[in-house]
């Protein structure tokens, strides 16, 4: 296994913003139908920003509550254990959530409902993605980001990667639609620089696996399945970006402030990101297979593959 990096304590200052820099990866759509009407020519414009490692941002696209469906933005629903009440594909009930019988079948009835609306949105913007995808978790997440005493490696408050240590994506891509759920307060999102850059930075730094490693690792349940390459590699980036506080604090990045009611799509694996502040919000993931991305210059995957000198997509 490789050394761990250097631990850094303090949550990191950005020293740059969005009005000092030039990066803008902030690409607002006028949508406000979870069932956009999107010509041919404007979906394809939208699939390669996003593939290209855009934000897609969508300041008009609300999800709507039902009556009496404002009480789950309040954490006392949360079970205090886990930091999201969730709901996997194929479940009939919430995870990570307390309450009476009739408060767990409306937060079903609420995820569930968002978890339609998101995949709608996807299919109906990237139908060429619709065979590869399988919809992942969905969740609710009713607590303030900000001040939340968590160890450096889960504090997503710096700017990383999304990558799973026990989870091996295998290469499938993480699509994920986020929506601000709280009707006073914005999310605020730190974005960096596009992943090519980032992984000119690190790849060097990171290390292969040693020959029996991914076996071990999953005979003792450290892993899900077999971790590839990739998977090693991109985990390896995720911890090395959320260490290096100087990197945190001076990478090209901007701030932005997602207002309630605003919904956006991102690549997680590829889009560098940190959560700010926010006090609600609901997540849709979507795993992705590797052959529905038509860009091979800006993925994860292809990065890394250029940069190592061979396919990245062999366990
Ligand atoms: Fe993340």
């Amino acid at each position: 296994m490789p050394a761990a990096p250097a631990v850094a304590t303090a949550t990191p200052t950005p020293t740059r913003s969005a009005s000092e820099g030039t990066l803008d990866l902030i690409r607002p759509q006028p949508y406000a139908d979870w069932a956009p009407q999107a010509t041919p020519e404007e979906r394809a414009t939208l699939r390669r920003e996003l593939e290209q490692g855009a934000v897609l941002y969508f300041p008009k696209l609300k999800f709507h509550f039902q009556p009496g469906e404002e009480r789950f933005l309040d954490s006392r629903y949360s079970d205090g254990k886990s930091k999201n009440i969730n709901l996997r594909a194929d479940d009939t009930a919430v995870r990570g959530a307390q309450g009476s019988p009739q408060d767990l079948s409306d937060l079903y009835t609420l995820i569930r409902r968002y978890a339609d609306s998101s995949e709608l949105l996807i299919r109906t913007l990237f139908p060429e993605y619709i065979p590869h995808m399988t919809r992942a978790g969905t969740s609710l997440r009713p607590s303030e980001i900000a001040g939340r005493p968590v160890s450096w490696r889960k504090d997503d408050t710096r700017l990383h990667v999304d990558s799973f240590p026990s989870n091996p994506m295998l290469g499938k891509r993480l699509l994920r639609v986020f929506h601000n759920i709280d009707p006073a307060a914005p999310r605020v999102w730190r974005v960096g620089e596009p992943f090519g850059d980032f992984a000119q930075k690190f790849v060097p730094r990171t290390h292969g696996m040693w020959p029996g490693q991914a076996a071990l690792m999953k005979l003792l349940h450290i892993t899900k399945r077999r971790r590839s390459e990739y998977d090693h590699r991109m985990l390896q980036l995720h911890d090395l970006a959320k260490a290096d506080l100087d990197y945190q604090a001076n990478v090209p990045q901007q701030e932005f402030h997602f207002p309630p009611g605003a919904t956006w799509i991102v690549f997680s694996d590829q889009l560098l990101h940190a959560a700010m502040r926010g006090r609600a919000m609901m997540e849709q993931t979507i795993y992705l297979a590797p052959q529905a991305i038509s860009d091979h210059t800006h993925s994860p995957e292809a990065v890394l593959s250029r940069m190592l000198g061979r396919p990245m997509l062999v366990s």
